[in-house]
């Protein structure tokens, strides 16, 4: 049985994973507008991500025997960007789900609930990932300075992401 607190904060991150899916599909758009097929390929493989974050939550709220309660979702603050902007905002909004998840994981410390605190270890390690992944890209787009050449190479590598299997 989840407590309301813990229950609360399960449902809160739905909706964060939901946000950064929604935020990771108008990155997606962002990409095709710059004419990067392979910017706009990673944001969707993202986006697809975000959803199997959202529902690993839902499915551990029900599992539970937990009540899922869904909110709204934000409006993403994602326009008129550059490719190293989309980045930036990629890696920043992936340091602020990583804040969510420690918060999440010292709540069900706090609370003695060890099989949330064991369920959220996957998501400690995903965040590491996450994090090196957008890191990464920002440190090529650096390197290249705008250089359409490098921005190419950049935009080829992106393509060639493909969907987890796992
Ligand atoms: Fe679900 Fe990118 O964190």
């Amino acid at each position: 049985m989840l407590s309301d607190n813990i229950q609360a904060a399960l449902n809160k991150q739905i909706n964060e994973e939901l946000e950064s899916a929604y935020a990771y599909l108008q990155m997606a758009a962002e990409g095709d507008r710059l004419g990067l097929p392979g910017f706009a390929n990673w944001f969707r493989l993202q986006y697809g991500e975000e959803l199997a974050h959202a529902d690993r939550f839902f499915n551990y709220i029900l599992e539970r025997n937990g009540e899922v309660k869904l909110d709204a979702i934000a409006k993403p603050d994602i326009a008129d960007e550059t490719p190293l902007s989309l980045f930036e905002k990629a890696l920043a909004h992936e340091k602020h789900i990583s804040r969510c998840i420690f918060a999440l994981k010292d709540l069900a410390k706090s609370e003695s609930d060890h099989a949330t605190d064991v369920f959220l270890e996957w998501f400690v390690t995903e965040q590491v990932e996450e994090e090196a992944a957008a890191q990464a890209v920002i440190d090529q787009l650096r390197l290249v300075e705008g250089s359409p050449n490098g921005l190419f190479m950049i935009d080829r590598e992106l393509a060639a992401r493909q969907p987890e299997t796992a």
